[in-house]
């Protein structure tokens, strides 16, 4: 079959690597794609958001399976107009994609089914907001309602800082539309992890887990980003807590949705806090992490077209699991300078390919383009995921991390000490 990808970052780069290694594929095609998947087969100019126009490239081109990156298509309903013209498509409906785009529909979905998660109350009113925060201790935690690229969330340490977050989003409307409503939530406290699990609207495949660090600086320091760089397996994540999230979160998401009339179908993404007495969401997201995808996808040893076709397809009980490389991985981020502010684009990436050869590397592209010269340019915020392999966590990130060192990048900036929390234990 021919897959096409719908995306044009480091976890579609990484969707498309290892789909292309699958016998059951005959072409990659990607919409818009970027040079990283144009080497792997080719590119169709169609933003991922044009719901129509990749409704009609993926009939034209008689695709045999759509993969779907990002949330923005999913909760604008690319699914639902895909499966309307009768292709088959890896990614949840706009109602099931509410689990991410709305964070008041899914909070009120935990407590329906009892999944264990933060206690919190929705506002749209920020003299109610503020009485509410004036009964509470800090931490406080504030978060726009809908889709802010990650950017949408406030830990706040005072009064004075939660107030601003609350004016910030309800009267400046900083995340526009997204922050129409405000969810206020307990702290939970806690070391991270993300889990992935196949979905088919029935039953659920658990994937692995990975470990993502937000940060953009060293330390931990600086804004928050979409993710500076990923590590699988996350030690803290242990079978026992994988069976815990299974049970109480996963499980009764699918059966919940189900019964809501919103079958959820596609990867469904647990962010968890790992607390003393188990697993707790922090939220849901519906399709896969970037950059946690890229370390899985090189982790995946066994073949990801089917598992994806049997989501499309509702076959999933009859799937076999996926076999794992049992050695760790680990993926830095190269970004460009002033990412996630305002990152410098434009700036020309030299030795990309020497990095590629380095043994048990792979360089994703996340946001990059070739020029009319053939010359690679930086063109978004995170501009490389630098991927290895290694017999051990350190062993995987010394190998990502001499491979950024044969990339020529003045342009760009990354953080030296991915996978510090793993490597501490
Ligand atoms: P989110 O965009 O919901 O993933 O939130 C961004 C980050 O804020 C998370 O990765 C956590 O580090 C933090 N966070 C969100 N909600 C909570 C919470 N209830 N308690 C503690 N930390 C949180
Ligand atoms: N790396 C976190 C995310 O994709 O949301």
């Amino acid at each position: 079959m021919k897959v096409l990808i719908v995306g044009g970052g480091g976890r579609e780069h990484g969707l498309g690597w290892k789909l292309a290694q699958s016998p059951l594929v005959e072409a990659v095609i990607a919409a818009p794609g970027n040079p990283g998947l144009a080497d792997l087969g080719r590119c169709a100019p169609v933003k991922a958001e044009d719901v129509a126009e990749i409704a009609a490239l993926a009939v034209r081109e008689q695709i045999g399976l759509v993969v779907i990156g990002p949330e923005a298509p999913l909760a604008a309903g690319l699914a639902d107009r895909l499966a309307a013209v009768g292709v088959p498509v890896f990614g949840p409906s706009a109602a099931a994609a509410e689990l991410e785009s709305s964070k008041a529909f899914s909070k009120e979905f935990c407590a329906r089914h009892a999944i264990p998660s933060a206690g919190y109350k929705v506002f749209d009113d920020a003299v109610r907001a503020k009485a509410y925060l004036g009964e509470r201790e800090p931490p406080f935690v504030i978060k726009a309602d809908g889709l802010a690229s990650g950017k949408g969330v406030v830990i706040a340490e005072t009064r004075a800082e939660a107030d601003a977050a609350v004016d910030q989003i309800l009267f400046l409307r900083k995340f526009g539309t997204a922050g129409q409503r405000i969810v206020i939530e307990d702290f939970l406290p806690g070391e991270e992890a993300s889990f992935f699990a196949l979905c088919d609207g029935e039953t659920a495949m658990p994937l692995i887990a990975a470990q993502d660090h937000k940060r953009a600086f060293d330390d931990d320091k600086g804004p928050n980003t979409g993710g500076m760089g990923a590590y699988s397996p996350a030690p803290v994540f242990t079978d026992a807590v994988r069976d815990q999230t299974m049970e109480r979160i996963i499980l009764p998401a699918v059966r919940g949705m189900k019964a809501e009339g919103r079958p959820f179908k596609g990867v469904l993404f647990a962010g968890l806090m790992i607390s003393a007495d188990g697993p707790k969401l922090i939220e849901f997201n519906v399709r896969f992490g970037d950059p946690e995808c890229e370390v899985l996808m090189r982790r995946l040893k066994s073949d990801l077209a089917p598992l994806l076709l049997a989501c499309a397809e509702g076959t999933l009980a009859a799937a076999p699991p996926p076999d794992w490389d049992p050695r760790p991985c680990a993926t830095v981020i190269f970004a460009a300078n002033g990412y996630p502010d305002e990152p410098l684009t434009g700036s020309v990436v030299r030795g990309v390919e020497r990095a590629d050869a380095v043994e048990d590397v792979v360089v994703f592209h996340a946001g990059t383009r070739r020029d009319e010269d053939g010359l690679l340019r930086a063109n978004g915020g995170r501009v490389l995921a630098v991927t290895a392999l290694g017999d051990t966590l350190a062993h995987a990130l010394a190998g990502a991390y001499h491979a950024l060192e044969r990339i020529d990048w003045p342009g760009g900036f990354y953080r030296r000490d991915i996978g510090w929390r793993a490597l501490k234990r």
